[in-house]
Formats: structure tokens, sequence, C-alpha cells
């Protein structure tokens, strides 16, 4: 067998190996397994995508890091962590930089969308597609996060980035970056107090056995991003690069579906084993992490950025 780059040729079957943190019931997984399915489909047996879940890789940062020495092919990343790796890519964490479920799916789904998912061809990543990952909500063990002021005091798990950090820190609790794989046991033992996430990956984790507050604040629509390393696209003929960005693509609107019925299902079932959920008044949130904007915009692309962004109408019809 003859390896190159993340992906192997045997006999005449081009092998790719793709390696994500999540479980294997999440919503983003299935639609993984979905790609692999319609890549094999196109390419009549002569691709494969071969998936490793659950971190057995490596963490989210890890894998990114793997992907750019070409050690695996592809892998799925939030896009919180990948701003270290792709810049632009921060605008997506911004907090409140989204107004609605439907704004973010325009901007994502449009040019801007795809500016964002090519910007890391110099960074040895091309983004393929983006997954839904629904907004993201404080979880906290004690007492229930009503307002900025409840985090004083805090020890809050963040995800490796940057923009994560800052949020936490200027709505006053104290940030403490834990891979995901790590924080069940990291909450267990008091490590933290709280972390914020989306529905489905709160339960799925089971964290919500040991956090039974979640306040939907919904301070940030964090994307999931489908990234193959450019060694192993640059190792594809045109007719292979059709089927995969077709793929990604396919697997992109069957994971909204799968997103939406998920979000649904762990809210109801958290709240059924009697988890508080909690909905506070979003404004005293939106304040205190106005400056994030701010300074977000400090060069011309950045700041141009952003007005992109706003100006995006969510009511219109262009979405793919
Ligand atoms: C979400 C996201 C994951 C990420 C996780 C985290 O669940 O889908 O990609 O790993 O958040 O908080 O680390």
């Amino acid at each position: 067998m003859l390896t190159i780059a993340g992906c192997a040729v045997k006999s005449d079957v081009k092998v790719i190996k793709l390696g994500h943190a999540l479980d294997v019931n999440h919503s983003v997984h299935k639609a993984m397994v979905f790609l692999a399915e319609k890549v094999d489909e196109k390419s009549n047996g002569k691709m494969r995508i071969d998936i490793y879940p659950n971190g057995q890789l490596g963490s989210e940062r890890e894998l990114l890091e793997l992907l750019q020495i070409g050690s695996i092919g592809m892998t799925k990343a939030s896009a919180a962590v990948l701003e270290s790796f792709m810049p632009s890519m921060a605008v997506v964490n911004l907090p409140y930089v989204f107004h609605s479920k439907d704004h973010y799916r325009k901007v994502l789904g449009g040019e801007i969308g795809q500016e964002l998912l090519t910007s890391g061809e110099e960074f040895w990543m091309r983004g393929m597609c983006f997954y839904d990952a629904g907004s993201r909500s404080f979880y906290s063990k004690d007492k229930p996060i009503m307002k900025p002021e409840d985090l004083q005091g805090l020890k809050v798990r963040v995800q490796s980035s940057a923009s994560a950090i800052q949020m936490v820190r200027l709505l006053g609790g104290s940030a403490t970056p834990i891979p995901f794989g790590e924080l069940y046991t990291a909450l267990q033992q008091g490590v933290v107090d709280a972390a914020e996430n989306n529905p489905p990956s709160l339960y799925l984790t089971r964290h919500y056995e040991v956090c039974r507050y979640y306040s939907l604040n919904e301070h940030t629509f964090v994307p999931d991003v489908m990234l193959v390393s450019t060694h192993t696209w640059d190792d594809l003929n045109d007719e292979q690069k059709k089927w995969l960005s077709e793929a990604s693509f396919e697997s992109a609107v069957h994971q909204r579906t799968l997103w939406e019925e998920s979000e649904k299902e762990a809210l109801d079932a958290m709240i059924a084993d009697g988890v508080h959920v909690e909905y506070p008044d979003k404004g005293p949130f939106i304040e205190k992490v106005r400056p994030m904007l701010d300074a977000f915009a400090n060069t011309e692309y950045r700041k141009k950025l952003l007005e992109r962004i706003e100006a995006v109408d969510e009511s219109s019809q262009t979405e793919n």
C-alpha cells in the first residue's frame, strides 16, 4: 500500500483518513457518514473516506495540526478552535455577531461563507462546508446564569479559542480552556464550575448530569467546519475533487435537518430529566461583549467584513 499525504491508494481505491472529536450519535458525525456514502456512490467505490470519531486520533487542535502536515486527510473542527489556524474565521466566533439562526445560515451559506472556507488554503487547509452547530449558551453546576454578574467567581470551561476566552472575561467569568473530551471529568471534579455549548453537545456528552442549569443566552453561533488538507486536495484529480465537493455540500444540507431534530430532542430530554432550562434577557450580555466587535474591526478588510455580515438580509431566499 502506498501512503501519500493523509490518504492512501490501495489498488485503485483512493482512501482519505478523516478524524474528528465528536460522539457517533452527534448529527455532525452522521453527516460525515453520509458524506462518505456519497463519495462511495459517486466514485463507484473508487474513493473512500475512513472516519475515526471520538477524538481517537487527537483533540480538535491536535487534529488540525495533523491536517496541516498531511498526516490525516480530513477533519471537522469548531470554528472557535480554527480561528488560531485561519484568522479570518474569528469573525463567526464573535458574540452576538449574528442576530438569529436565519441570519447565521444566510451569511455562511452565501459568498462570505465561501470566502471564509477558502481562506485556509494558505495555512494548508481548505474548508469544504459548514455544519450547523446552533447557538451556544452557559450551563452550570450550582446556580443558573441569568445575567453576566452570575459568572463572577466561576471558572468557565471554554474552547481553545482567543475569542471564547475574551468573551468569558468580558462577561466576568474566569475562562479555562479544556479540550472537549476532558470536560466531563473536569466538571465532575470541580476543575471548572460551568461551561457553554449547544443543546445536542451538552446532552450527548452527558454534562447535564453534573450541570443542572442551562441558561439559553445564545451568545454565539459557532459552526463546525469540514476541512481537507491541501496536501490531500492537491493530490486529487479533477474528478475526485468534484466528488468530494459535491458530497460535502450534500452532507451539509442533510445535516441541517438532522440538526433541527437533534436540538429539539436534546432539549426535551434534558427538561424531562429535570434540568432547569432558563431564558435570560440577552441585553446585559450583549452590552458587556460589545467591545469585542470594535476590537475585531482593526483592519479595513475586517471592518468591511462586519459591515457585509450586518447587511445580509436574513429573510432573503438565497441560501445554499
Ligand atoms: C461543539 C462543537 C464541537 C466542539 C465542542 C466544544 O459541540 O460541535 O466541534 O468540540 O462544541 O465545545 O469543544
